[in-house]
């Protein structure tokens, strides 16, 4: 295995940025300096060691999906003791970590692996995965409304992405929509939805690029089959690698 790739699937950085760190002379193989980005290393026998830290593969890469519930913070520890992810996934695999953020108060899907490139790519604002959230808001969004939040509002001086807006159902003093966007700024949905006049009570992520959330109850997780991997590494860009 190309000793980039090695060092990118052990969560180093990006195979991009894995080259940065060899180029840099940071990286040893079995205890000698290595600054060729053509070295390959087999992760059985070589020991490798990134500022004089070893670094391994972990067991094999680990990808799930988990409904989280409200009330649990996106972290795998909470210095304030709050219910964490963490607490909701053990036993998924060893150093599995969340991809992206996801309020506290927002339930709905979210990706943990240990697979260090994609998770890097998965939060990329170049690969751009599309992101489809359910949202009830306070009152009647109009179909101009509506047309701003997919035209772009202003965020923190800076237009919101393309976005896809559908109108499920009004009622006297709600609306439950659907929205798709292709940005992961910090609770963008919630802000679009203010910017407009209508705040959000309630938000659900029903997917991430090929992901979809469909019947896992709250609470629940679930592995990645392989046919979702692979259109997951596809969607990335990753496909062959
Ligand atoms: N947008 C939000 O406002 N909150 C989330 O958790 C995700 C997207």
């Amino acid at each position: 295995m190309r000793l980039n790739r090695f060092l990118a699937r052990a969560g180093v950085s990006s195979r991009r940025g894995a080259d940065v760190v060899i180029a840099a002379g940071r990286v040893t193989v079995n205890g000698a300096v290595v600054t060729d980005l053509g070295t390959t290393v087999d992760p059985e026998t070589d020991t490798v060691a990134v500022d004089g830290r070893a670094v391994a593969l972990p067991e094999s890469p680990t990808y799930i999906v988990l409904n989280k519930p409200a009330g649990y913070v996106v972290t795998m520890s909470d210095p304030q003791g709050r219910p964490t992810v963490a607490d909701l996934v053990s036993g998924a695999g060893k150093g599995v970590v969340p991809v992206g953020r996801l309020d506290a108060a927002t339930e709905g899907l979210l990706l943990l692996t240990n697979d260090g490139e994609l998770a890097y790519r998965a939060t990329h604002p170049s690969f751009e995965l599309p992101k489809v959230y359910e949202v009830v808001a306070r009152g009647v969004l109009t179909d101009e409304e509506s047309a701003t939040l997919e035209a772009g509002v202003e965020l923190d001086g800076r237009l919101t992405a393309q976005a896809e807006v559908e109108l499920l159902s009004t009622a006297r003093h709600t609306t439950l929509a659907t929205i798709t966007i292709h940005e992961g700024r910090k609770r963008q949905v919630r802000r679009m939805f203010e910017a407009v006049g209508h705040p959000v009570r309630n938000l659900k992520r029903l997917s991430v690029g090929p992901l979809v959330l469909a019947d896992l109850r709250p609470g629940r997780w679930r592995r990645l089959s392989e046919t979702e991997i692979e259109a997951l590494r596809g969607a990335l860009g990753l496909t062959g690698s």
